[in-house]
């Protein structure tokens, strides 16, 4: 009979184990231990045994008895733990998550649209170096070693001799000296100045230089183009002011300013209060510096102008820090 007994708690616990419902597990409750159970019908047969084999028996019964029934209560505990769990559904017709995307960068942005623009009114694009040589960024453009002009550049010298270029208009007398006129080149760029950083100055920053030679230019040709580019940068009601200024290398030189679309005019940090923002610098080419890109000035003349790229994405975003788009904080460039 112990036989039975221990084969009856083997049966009885692999059903225990497989079972999946608290109902199911009832059945098994009942068909071992009811009244008519497995187990209760062994506990009657006790008293059939021989007087010395029954409490042995009986002790093996009540101990399976107990085992039984704990494990039923474990299993109970577990299946209504697992019901009562939160399930996690998975809804198929629920949208998938959008990858994030990545854009340009504002500067990039509009470079691209300033470089359109002036491909319509047929200028190329050209590069040149960020390391420059003293000639082609002074001396070629009658900056020589002891002008004034200098100190308005204040330049990074490195251990070879050269410099890192303090403006694009470097690229001016390289192009020249490469290329027979007529043309008409855009050449966008980084520049670089040991400037006192603030909200409208950095160490770095974004130049894109023009320049057209061709016979006959004349000065309202470069004011043309001057408007034409800005309006079509900032919409046609866009207020534009030229005051004359000086540039070594331009003859006469005239400085663009546009009325600030941070403040609209009231005087804000970054137009320094003075309701315009000066934007783009420019003149007629100085005979001079033709003559140093082996150009007779005699037969051609030119006009060159500089754009301020960071200046322009500031004005375009209404960001009253430069300091911002040099940045490589990406909370800071998601938001354009
Ligand atoms: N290169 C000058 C600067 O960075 C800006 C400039 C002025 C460029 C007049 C020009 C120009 O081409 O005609 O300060």
């Amino acid at each position: 009979m112990n036989e039975d007994i221990i084969n009856l708690k083997n049966e009885a616990f692999a059903q225990i184990n497989t079972v999946k419902s608290i109902d199911e597990l009832e059945e098994i409750r009942i068909a071992y231990l009811g009244r008519n159970g497995k187990l209760t019908n062994l506990i009657k047969k006790i008293k059939d045994l021989p007087p010395e084999k029954r409490s042995q028996t009986g002790l093996l019964i009540n101990e399976t008895k107990k085992n039984i029934e704990n494990l039923l209560n474990d299993k109970r505990q577990n299946l209504i733990k697992s019901l009562t769990e939160k399930r996690e559904w998975f809804d198929l017709t629920l949208p998938g998550t959008k990858p994030e995307m990545g854009h340009k960068h504002p500067l990039k942005e509009v470079l691209e649209e300033v470089k359109d623009i002036f491909k319509y009114l047929g200028y190329q694009v050209a590069e040149g170096p960020e390391i420059e040589s003293d000639y082609y960024n002074f001396e070629a453009l009658n900056i020589p070693k002891d002008h004034p002009a200098r100190d308005t550049q204040m330049t990074f010298y490195l251990e070879n001799g050269k410099i890192l270029r303090t403006q694009t208009s470097a690229m001016q007398v390289r192009v020249m000296e490469k290329t027979k006129p007529p043309f008409r080149v855009l050449v966008p760029g980084r520049n670089f100045r040991f400037e006192q950083v603030d909200a409208s100055h950095g160490f770095e920053f974004w130049q894109v230089e023009g320049f057209a030679v061709d016979k006959n230019i004349r000065f309202t040709d470069l004011l043309g183009t001057i408007s034409f580019v800005l309006k079509s940068l900032f919409g046609k009601e866009t207020k534009l002011r030229f005051a004359t200024t000086n540039f070594p290398f331009v003859e006469p030189g005239v400085d663009t300013y546009l009325q600030c679309t941070i403040c609209h005019g009231k005087g804000c940090a970054f137009c320094k209060n003075t309701g315009w923002s000066e934007i783009m610098p420019a003149g007629m080419i100085h005979p001079d510096v033709l003559k140093k890109g082996k150009i007779d000035p005699k037969k051609w003349q030119g006009f060159a102008f500089a754009i301020g790229l960071s200046r322009i994405v500031n004005l375009r975003y209404g960001i009253n820090d430069l300091r911002i788009l040099t940045t490589p904080d990406l909370r800071i460039l998601s938001q354009f």
